[in-house]
């Protein structure tokens, strides 16, 4: 059964197929880093960014509603994927009653923000539930290539819009019901300069927490830096910083127990070496540790959503108790983070001595512009691609013999 018929069947939500349509039709639109901070600044307008949020949120659930109607049925009906198609319909029917409503309206200004803080945690549980809904799909019918590849389309780019739309809610409710006195410097979750070694001080000291107390030893980390845009200036840029932290403590823990699992008969731990720079395009971290390293071969499938262990939705969400490894979303998750303004995130390996995690970031903020999955026939194209033959050779596993 298709989204629109699962949809149709519930009562409730009869118009939600019409109001996907409706919305779909239009393109999300990028914010740069400039917007964020602008719509945040000193005469941050709380009407401007209601208007246009309510417009922008419900564009940017239908565009990706629209590509959940093309996953494999039976990934559709399941339990865990009905749930988190009930979560997206009642958000969009939400957000789309304030269209008629006065922006000068006081009142519907704070109800607004109200409802951004309800479907933000209407929406905690959506990366367990769909984790979950991919694993009880893989446990009953396996997995094929296409499917591999169709899923792995789809939630990087279902993953990448909640982290997009998720961004707009805690800009909106950060900025507007004035509720971050910690930061004052900050705009909403932005920091105008984030000091960029003072958060790969702090992942590294939490993920060194972490790892005592599973391996009561840790590696040392040691750190250069190069600035070659303004020499001898702190290396800082316009960034989230908890989007940051998210992708170094991700990679530290990674690196930590490849390091101390590859050493555990020698008496030292190799450190591992974090060198930054920044260039006139580029902030670049690499992270590099001397923890075995992974064949090329398998470099890709670290990226995978359907070849990971089982992520538990119980533990997912208690961060603090969280083991250094288990569920494997810790490296394409990061990857989308810094995809999400234009970066990137690279893996590069020497199997039998180690690896370096590469994050790549833009240094201007006016480069910084949010990267956002539209559904349009490209899209389809994709989703209908079925197994055609290789167009590269594949060895045979007997070489034919050549004559002499
Ligand atoms: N620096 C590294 N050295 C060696 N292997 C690595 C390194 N980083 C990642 N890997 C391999 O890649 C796998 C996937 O990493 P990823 O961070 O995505 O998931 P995980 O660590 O298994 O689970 P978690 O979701 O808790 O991060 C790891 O299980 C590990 O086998
Ligand atoms: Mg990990």
């Amino acid at each position: 059964m298709k989204f629109a018929q699962f949809l149709l069947k519930n009562g409730s939500a009869a118009g939600i197929p019409k109001l996907v349509e409706r919305f779909a039709k239009f393109s999300p639109s990028p914010l740069s880093m400039k917007q964020f901070i602008d719509f945040g600044s000193a005469n941050a307008c709380e009407k401007t960014s209601f208007v246009f949020l309510r417009q922008e949120l419900p564009v940017r659930f239908a565009n990706i509603m629209k590509e959940i109607d093309y996953l494999p049925d039976k990934l559709l009906s399941t339990p865990s994927l009905k749930l988190l198609l009930s979560w997206y319909s009642q958000s969009l029917m939400d957000l789309v009653e304030f269209l008629e409503e006065d922006p000068y309206d006081k009142d519907v200004l704070k109800n607004f923000t109200n409802l951004l803080i309800t479907i933000r945690s209407r929406h905690n549980n959506v990366m367990p539930t769909m984790a979950q809904g991919v694993l009880e799909y893989k446990d009953a019918f396996g997995v094929d290539p296409v499917t591999n590849q169709n899923v792995q389309y789809f939630l990087d780019r279902f993953y990448m819009s909640r982290i997009s739309t998720r961004m707009l809610m805690n800009q909106h409710t950060l900025i507007f019901d004035g509720s971050n006195q910690a930061h004052p410097k900050h705009i909403g979750s932005v920091d105008p300069s984030c000091d960029v070694i003072e958060v790969i001080h702090d992942a590294y000291e939490t993920s060194k927490l972490l790892c005592e107390q599973f391996y009561l030893t840790s590696p040392d980390m040691e750190i250069t830096q190069v600035n070659a845009k303004q020499p001898g200036k702190p290396l800082d840029i316009v960034y989230v910083p908890s989007h940051l932290y998210h992708m170094l403590f991700e990679l530290f823990k990674n690196a930590m127990r490849a390091t101390v699992e590859t050493h555990e008969s020698s008496p030292v731990l190799p450190p591992i070496k974090v060198r930054v720079s920044l260039g006139s395009e580029d902030l670049t971290i690499k992270m590099s540790d001397r923890g075995g390293g992974v064949p090329l071969r398998k470099i890709e499938r670290l990226f995978s959503y359907m070849y990971t262990t089982a992520p538990s939705p119980v533990h997912m969400d208690n961060s603090r108790n969280a083991p250094l490894a288990g569920f494997g979303y810790g490296l394409p998750i990061s990857r989308l983070y810094a995809r999400y303004f234009q970066g990137d995130l690279k893996l590069y390996s020497m199997e039998g001595y180690g690896t370096s995690a590469v994050i790549y970031l833009k240094a201007l903020s006016s480069s910084s512009v949010e990267r956002l999955p539209v559904f349009n026939k490209s899209v389809l194209r994709h989703y209908q691609a079925s197994t055609e033959a290789d167009d590269w050779c594949l060895p045979s596993k007997e070489p034919k013999k050549l004559g002499k």
